[in-house]
């Protein structure tokens, strides 16, 4: 099954093909970082007004790259939520056009789980059952997984998510948006030891999480310190410590409190180096394994969805075109698909 893949959420036009036996074939992506960046964030209707100039030129350059036509697909899946209204119906409303003209099934998916399960767009492959770090800008989370469409939320972020954590540290000290890769380059040139950042509810005995002390600390450390190049370094340096030790913490807790020893990172956070490092090798020590996206794939992108597309819709779907957009939704509310086919 052929399915192009649609993802408008945020600030990244992402498309892509993805086929059920040959795996990836396409992907193309649009990053409106450049034009956000005056304003220190995305501007939700400047967001929707370039996905709409996006989209039909990617799909094209996707199909172009597979050499394949509009005639070949089998299905379209669009991010349905969660996300800034105005850009995800750019993508709903496309999908259900294009997918009413072709005859084919169009079907939302869950932004969340394409992050949860871009890890099966890389191989090796992770086998189900196993415990899924998400760590977006949005969003900080444990689940279980099941499979496909089984969920069930471990711990969650009691305020500001991982990434909103960096991308605010980030502003605090001085650079430039989205905050996450600048302030983790700044920190390679930190020193360790010279600050001494909490490590929030890391013994808190639960799987929830909470960053927003962790920026407060950074801002009380900023006005209280000389400034300077070293200084705001060596600050970064133990802001990303403090952050992965509670997430290595966590996702440890996790992996016991399931009973399981496979571990999936994802979600924009999941592409920072030292968390990497460091999951890797607390997992492996106690003989584990952990499963990473492809670096490009750990941000927003179209493969993601048309990877959940192509999982879901292989099932079978009912469609009548009437689409709509879930800004806020649930993921541990989803279901596993059912198959329609067999009637
Ligand atoms: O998953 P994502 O692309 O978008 C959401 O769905 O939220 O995640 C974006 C977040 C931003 O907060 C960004 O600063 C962060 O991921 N991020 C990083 C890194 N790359 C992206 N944070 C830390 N280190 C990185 N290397
Ligand atoms: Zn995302």
């Amino acid at each position: 099954m052929l399915v192009l893949g649609i993802e408008t959420s945020c600030d990244e036009t992402g498309l892509a093909l993805y086929d059920s036996g040959r795996g990836l074939l396409a992907h193309a992506l649009h990053s409106q970082v450049a034009m956000h960046e005056a304003y220190g964030g995305v501007v939700p209707e400047l967001a929707s007004r370039d996905h709409i100039r996006r989209v039909v030129p990617l799909t094209e350059s996707v199909l172009r790259e597979a050499r394949l036509s509009l005639g070949d697909l089998d299905g379209i899946a669009y991010t349905q939520g969660p996300g800034l209204a105005g850009a995800l119906l750019v993508g709903a409303s496309i999908a259900n056009g294009l997918g009413f003209a072709l005859g084919i099934p169009v079907l939302g998916v869950h932004h969340l789980e394409g992050h949860l399960l871009s890890p099966l767009l890389a191989l090796p492959r992770p086998a189900f059952p196993f415990v899924a770090l998400l760590v977006s800008g949005g969003h900080s989370q444990l689940y279980a997984v099941g499979g496909v469409g089984d969920y069930a939320l471990l711990g969650d972020t009691q305020d500001d998510a991982a990434g909103e954590a960096f991308d605010k540290t980030a502003k605090l000290l001085g650079l430039p948006y989205p905050g996450g890769p600048a302030l983790s380059r700044l920190a390679e040139r930190g020193r360790r030891g010279v600050f001494a950042l909490p490590r929030p509810m890391k013994a808190s005995g639960d799987l929830n999480m909470s960053f927003s002390g962790l920026k407060t600390a950074v801002r009380t450390l900023v006005r209280d310190t000389p400034p300077g190049m070293q200084r705001d370094a060596d600050i970064a340096r133990e802001f990303e410590d403090a952050i992965t030790d509670v997430l290595v913490a966590k996702s440890l807790a996790a992996l016991d409190t399931a009973g399981l020893s496979r571990l999936v990172v994802a979600g924009g956070v999941g592409a920072n180096r030292t968390l990497r490092e460091r999951l890797t090798d607390a997992v492996a020590a106690r003989g584990g394994e952990v499963f990473y996206p492809d670096l490009q794939f750990c941000t927003d992108n179209g493969a993601m969805i048309a990877l959940v597309g192509a999982l879901r819709l292989e099932r079978g779907v009912v469609q009548d075109y009437a689409f709509g957009v879930r800004p806020r939704w649930e993921l541990a509310s989803l279901a596993r698909p059912e198959s329609h086919a067999s009637g």
